[in-house]
């Protein structure tokens, strides 16, 4: 037999004996028509979470005998719970078999009642786990925050707390748990509820549900307490039953379709399939597709068992249109008359997951409904306390950090606030060289000035001006070492094609940080916001039709990369002044290293701070082999030959 309590976020079909047993089709068809309740349980292994599942999963028969036998043998052995059975055992031993394998940090497990199928998300309750907590509620219907009975609301409560509400779960139940180490005291149980409210209405939280319970006796979870008879109100289960699910309440919403991908098997037939997010839709009613704006109408509805004459939220579907327009992947289908908002800048509420911390400036991969575009983060507005409910400045924002910021992306992306529609107003970051998954955002509104500003068509273009100097504009991009040569071979290569009637500018490190970019030191931040503001500069410098030189020890991959990008192909040349460290070191032009080394300057590139040496520039020069009249002759002969 096998059994599998953790379950993925689809509908799972179990194997259990009893469904091996029964009727398979049967089975089937009893799970079918239920509906599903996401939840997640906030607390700690103290606050008795597993013991509480785990009488979930024994009360709804969610155990199975094998299972069963074993835990009570354990329970024996253990012997902690005075003979009964300890069912944070079976939980806790389900984690530390997920441990051996890769860590998963939020375990999902399922179970059903006669009315209900359920998927509860168990993160890990630990306060540094903020990450695991978004992963986990950012699908839930109704959150259960812990709270043991003898130790009333504590840090983590309200840390939990400001987390599900922040990421929009509106039904919270508080769990006061372990009633019976407290001899099951309405008293206690009333100072709780009253302390906790001063906590919800600081956040905002307009209701909740406490029930006064005990996992270990099993008081309140599945059967009504015969301890506590003061206490009318629903057992955690009935709760858990009754309570609403998000699928049915977002068909109330605006119709609005995220396009995964568009079908086109052959000529005759194009489709749009996605998930559905929010709304109703049917065959004749008017939609408008964004970022474009196009209209038509919904001509049907395709899916494999025939065509549909109404889809709703939470359904994957295709569309096919009346009309032939243009509509691909990432764009999001709308209903016509209340489409959603587009905008390139935002203010957003950033969960920081990353070890790493944010860098204001650099370029990340932002995820949002079906959609990847590039985006880049200003520095935080204020960083969020969530023990003290606190603003405080702060550069940057570190490991399960929560601020607010603006964003930018380098196109306009249809999108919605995040607490209106979580499907389209929540997004991701990633980083775009290890590819992991830095933030969690949510979307509050679109800037205005990204609405108000836009660009100004001239008429004396960047063509006309690289056409009256006849010469193709260029990006000349000297990364290396301090000390590795990039500003003298800079130079050299200035000269050379100034001799031969070329129109250049070189922009230097040393020059440009006492004007430009006086502001700006030599932490990583301050190093990617000197390379934004250069590469910006660079660029509007090629409008103008010019050869531009820089020499910046530009020691990120990332960000040379975000100035490639800024140009068309073929204009961006990198290249690598590949001076080994003892070598620049050893020259010392500036007395810099030595400083370095006996701690008098901080973060110097190769010492205190890296380098991270490129992987593909188009030219890589070596001055231990060249001298530098060679390696100019080289790169300017690189650049003619374009
Ligand atoms: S970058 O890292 O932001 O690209 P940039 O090229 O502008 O650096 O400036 C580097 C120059 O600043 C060096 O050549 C050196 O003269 C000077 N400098 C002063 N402090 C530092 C430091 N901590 N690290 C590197 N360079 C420094």
């Amino acid at each position: 037999m096998t059994t599998d309590l953790n379950a993925g976020t689809q509908d799972p079909v179990y194997v259990t004996d009893a469904l091996i047993a029964e009727d398979i089709d049967a089975y089937l068809e009893k799970h079918q028509h239920k509906t599903m309740l996401r939840f997640i349980t906030c607390g700690s292994v103290d606050d008795g979470k597993s013991t509480l599942i785990g009488r979930l999963l024994y009360d709804t028969k969610m155990i199975f005998e094998d299972q069963l036998a074993s835990l009570e043998k354990d329970s024996k052995a253990v012997g902690t719970q005075g003979g009964e059975i300890d069912f944070a055992l079976l939980v806790d031993g389900l984690a530390a078999e997920r441990e051996q394998g890769i860590t998963i940090d939020v375990a999902y497990r399922f179970f059903a009642t006669e009315k209900r199928k359920f998927i509860v998300a168990d993160t890990p309750g630990h306060e540094q786990y903020t990450r695991n907590m978004v992963t986990g509620a950012s699908t839930a219907d109704l959150a259960v925050i812990l709270i043991d009975a003898r130790q009333g609301v504590l840090t983590q409560t309200r840390r939990h707390s400001y987390l599900v509400h922040l990421l929009g779960i509106r039904n919270v139940v508080l769990a006061i748990n372990k009633m019976d180490l407290v001899g099951y005291s309405q008293e206690r149980f009333y100072e709780i509820v009253k302390d906790y409210s001063h906590f919800a209405q600081q956040i905002g939280m307009e209701t909740f549900l406490p029930i006064p319970m005990s996992g270990l006796k099993g008081e309140n979870i599945a059967a009504k307490s015969t301890a506590m008879p003061w206490y009318q109100g629903p057992t955690l289960l009935q709760h858990l039953e009754e309570a609403p699910v998000n699928d049915t309440r977002l068909q109330d919403y605006a119709f609005r379709l995220p396009v995964q991908w568009v079908n086109r098997p052959n000529l005759d037939f194009r489709g749009f399939a996605g998930q559905i997010a929010t709304g109703v839709v049917r065959p004749g009613d008017a939609i408008r597709v964004l970022p474009s704006g196009k209209t038509t109408t919904v001509k049907s509805i395709v899916t494999w068992d025939g065509d549909l004459a109404q889809a709703v939220a939470g359904q994957s579907v295709t569309l096919t249109f009346a009309d032939e327009i243009d509509c691909s992947r990432g764009d999001v289908i709308t209903a016509a008359a209340e489409p959603c908002e587009v905008a390139d800048q935002f203010e957003a509420t950033l969960v920081w997951m990353d070890e790493a911390a944010m860098l204001p400036g650099r370029p990340y991969l932002l995820k949002i409904g079906t959609q990847t575009v590039t985006a880049t983060v200003t520095e935080p507005k204020y960083e969020v306390n969530v023990n003290t409910l606190e603003h405080r400045a702060s550069k940057t924002l570190g490991l399960n950090a929560i601020g607010v910021v603006n964003i930018s992306t380098d196109r306009a992306i249809p999108f919605e606030s995040y607490a209106a529609n979580p499907d389209l107003g929540g997004f991701i970051l990633i980083d775009r060289m290890t590819n992991a998954t830095v933030a969690a955002g949510l979307i509050h509104f679109a800037l205005r000035r990204s609405q108000n500003i836009h660009w100004q068509a001239v008429d004396v273009n960047r063509e006309a001006h690289a056409a009256q100097k006849t010469q193709k504009p260029a990006v000349v991009w000297f990364t290396g070492l301090s000390g590795s040569g990039k500003s003298t071979i800079a130079n050299l290569v200035e000269k050379k094609l100034h001799a031969l009637g070329k129109h250049t500018f070189l922009l230097d490190g040393d020059n440009v940080r006492h004007g430009l970019n006086r502001d700006l030191g030599f932490t990583d931040a301050d190093r990617v916001e000197n390379i934004r503001r250069v590469g910006e500069v660079a660029r509007l410098m090629t409008d103008a039709g010019l050869i531009v030189l820089t020499a910046f020890i530009s020691p990120f991959r990332s960000e040379r990369r975000m100035v490639r990008e800024l140009m068309a192909e073929g204009e961006f040349m990198e290249v690598f002044v590949n001076t080994p460290l003892d070598v620049a070191e050893a020259r010392d032009v500036k007395g810099l290293y030595k400083k370095a080394r006996a701690g008098n300057l901080k973060n110097f590139t190769g010492i205190d701070s890296p380098y991270e040496a490129p992987e593909a520039a188009e030219i890589t020069v070596n001055t231990v082999e060249l001298s530098a009249e060679e390696a100019a002759d080289r790169i300017v002969a690189a650049i003619l030959a374009r």
